[in-house]
């Protein structure tokens, strides 16, 4: 019998265990259940995060899917199930074999949690919330990518290290795909409520910028191994939260548009209010000239991954 908030998560790596170890810390459902291939790390990720619940004294227990079918009834599904990028392999090759992993799990999600919110983090994160969308069926609002939530604490950490004052007083704002040409808005950017641009030169606010846009690479250079998990699953903590807790919250994340931004058929980052119904509107931002070319940019990148998607016949025979 299902009791109180479930949430399923597909993917037991560094970025969906640290997910539930979130979830789990500050007791934001009943339930977490975790699926992944590799079953026996899923079971001790999931024993090892209940006990931490309980040193907490929180109520959440932490257990594993032995297969899809065990991921029944969630109220919101995260996704983080992808291969990383291999040597010899490009882009492409890594978009048709996460697209296809993809494919598989949503299918399953549909099947046994048919009511389900799911949030999106594999990459290349707005082509997988593209294929979610459309492998699932379901209405925009129930499919949902996290990144800008990222980006935009991406940007804020470098801007508090660029003042060396601030922290957390800083609204930094990212819209578009997560990708090298994600469009960091410093105009939209604040601390305490004062725009960047009183605080910090043209040059300084160029190399946050910069920065930002290639913020994933810079931990991947350090790590060497693997890429960042703190950041991306405490982001995907807080979406979860919001949903869960229907607080209609703006966050920037990936949906599909429908003619926003004069864009359609598309996914990209922009800000929506989150609630119990997942992405329940989609607010459109006043952009300048040089701010819609960037958008332009970012949409045409994801863009060509969807054309790849369609030349490759990936969504044919549905
Ligand atoms: C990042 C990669 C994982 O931004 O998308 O860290």
């Amino acid at each position: 019998m299902k009791q109180g908030k479930r949430v399923g998560i597909v993917g037991a790596g560094n970025v969906g265990a640290t997910v539930a170890y979130s979830l789990a810390m500050l007791g934001s459902c009943h339930e977490i259940i975790l699926r992944d291939n590799k079953i026996d790390v899923a079971r001790g990720k999931a024993l090892d995060m209940s006990q931490a619940a309980s040193a907490v004294r929180s109520h959440t227990v932490v257990r594993v899917a032995e297969s899809m079918e065990d991921l029944v009834n969630c109220d919101v599904v995260v996704v983080t199930a992808g291969s990383p990028r291999l040597p010899g392999m490009s882009r492409d090759d890594l978009l048709m074999i996460n697209a296809n992993i993809t494919k598989e799990v949503i299918k399953g999600i549909a099947k046994y949690s048919p009511d389900a919110i799911i949030i999106m983090v594999s990459n290349p994160l707005d082509a997988m919330t593209y294929v979610a969308l459309k492998e699932s069926g379901f209405d925009r609002s129930r499919v949902i990518g996290m990144a800008g939530i990222l980006d935009s604490s991406r940007m804020a950490a470098f801007i508090q290290e660029k003042l060396g004052y601030g922290g957390g007083q800083i609204r930094a704002s990212v819209m578009g795909g997560h990708g090298d040409d994600m469009v960091p808005l410093p105009r939209y950017s604040t601390v305490a409520g004062v725009p960047l641009t009183d605080l910090l030169s043209q040059d300084e606010i160029d190399q946050i910028v910069d920065r930002t846009r290639h913020g994933g690479a810079e931990i991947v250079a350090h790590l060497k191994t693997g890429s960042a998990y703190y950041a991306p699953a405490k982001s995907t903590s807080i979406m979860v939260e919001a949903i869960l807790k229907d607080t209609k919250q703006i966050h920037p994340c990936a949906v599909y548009l429908e003619g926003e931004y004069g864009y359609k058929d598309v996914v990209s980052g922009v800000p929506v209010m989150l609630g119990a119904n997942g992405a329940e509107k989609i607010i459109e931002v006043t952009l300048n000239e040089a701010e819609k070319k960037m958008f332009q940019n970012s949409c045409n990148s994801v863009q060509s991954l969807i054309d790849t998607l369609n030349t490759n016949k990936f969504f044919e025979g549905e």
